[in-house]
């Protein structure tokens, strides 16, 4: 049995790099594997979260999940904070996980740059994510190119519990799609598109209106060049927008060259902005009607109680293989 977790972090406003990196490709992936999507609220508070804000923001990556299309009746739908085998077996992965290999992790050595002091939480992170992957035997991750370290991570926990204690976790692949998991700044392509970059301009973000995402691709930086062309070496704006194009429009980087020769970037940024309006606003009408709404939480109580089972039955495993007293 195939088998996917993964999950979008609660800790800033969902931009269109999350979108192409991880929820669009659930979509498809919804199709042919049995699917875990969750809530990763503990992971937002490795960093300082205002409580409100957390709370509206872990609502918001649910609706957005199914106001994406993810059928919860299909996949099982939950906050990872209401599964407490995460927080249980993180701690678990953590006398798994050595120091080196946790101060090697280029996702921290970004994030504690420059700051006088970082919670130890941020610094462990990764002991936890193999735990929530574990945890439901995941046999696939998908996840953006950022996210790669971390799996790389996971696949050695699993691989060194199951030497020490014996066989008791899945070793899982990471799934990377070539297009749109690696989106960047509109600001500056150099850095990746992220949720907690200031520059509102610097991002997409899916709640804006087709006027605020016209102004955006409108400003986003390009070259002198004038060429629609991908060259991620010479041309890495216009290479970061025929990108995003794909992953709006569905069409291949050659058809967007192809469509735009001998032409300069007006109405390719323009057509681009169409494209992103056309997908995110039917996404944004139906995550507004369900946002705050009982089937939200129906959805979300039953992906507790369905994610727990599964969880909890590795965790006795896990436990039971490493001399815990269980009854
Ligand atoms: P996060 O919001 O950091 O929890 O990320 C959620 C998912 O989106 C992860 O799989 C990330 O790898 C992916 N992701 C985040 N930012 C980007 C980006 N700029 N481009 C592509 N994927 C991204
Ligand atoms: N670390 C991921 C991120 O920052 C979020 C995450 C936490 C995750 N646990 C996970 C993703 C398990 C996939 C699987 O984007």
């Amino acid at each position: 049995m195939k088998r996917v977790l993964s999950g979008i972090k609660p800790s800033g406003e969902l931009n269109i790099g999350g979108f192409g990196g991880a929820l669009q490709p659930f979509l498809t992936i919804q199709q042919e594997y049995e699917c875990f999507f969750f809530v990763p609220d503990l992971h937002a508070v490795t960093v300082k979260q205002d409580p409100k804000e957390l709370y509206q923001r872990s609502k918001d990556i649910a609706a957005f999940y199914i106001a994406a299309g993810i059928d919860p009746k299909k996949c099982t739908i939950f906050i990872q904070s209401q599964v407490p085998a995460h927080a249980e077996l993180g701690w678990l992965m953590e006398t798994q996980t050595h120091f080196g290999e946790l101060g090697r992790m280029t996702q921290y050595k970004e994030k504690s740059e420059g700051k006088d002091s970082v919670s130890a939480a941020l610094f462990t992170y990764p002991a936890l994510m193999a735990a929530d992957i574990l945890l439901y035997q995941a046999t696939h991750v998908p996840v953006g190119d950022d996210q790669k370290q971390h799996l790389e991570l996971t696949r050695d926990l699993a691989q060194r519990f199951n030497n020490r204690y014996g066989s008791t976790f899945v070793v899982p692949e990471p799934i990377i799609q070539s297009l749109g998991s690696r989106i960047m700044g509109l600001d500056d392509p150099s850095k990746k598109m992220s949720k907690s970059n200031p520059n509102r301009n610097s991002c997409v973000h899916l709640l804006d209106s087709p006027d605020e995402i016209r102004k955006k691709f409108a400003k986003a930086v390009t070259d002198s060049e004038g060429s629609v062309r991908l060259d991620w070496e010479t041309k890495p704006a216009v290479s970061n927008l025929m990108e995003i194009y794909a992953v709006f429009s569905g069409d291949s980087i050659a058809a967007i060259e192809r469509r735009y020769e001998g032409q300069g970037y007006g109405s390719f940024k323009k057509d681009l902005a169409e494209a992103a309006a056309e997908r995110l606003i039917p996404i944004q009408e139906r995550y507004r009607e369900i946002v705050d709404s009982a089937e939200l939480i129906a959805i979300l109580k039953d992906g507790a109680l369905k994610a727990s089972e599964a969880a909890n039955a590795t965790l006795l495993r896990a436990k039971q293989a490493m001399g815990f007293v269980t009854f």
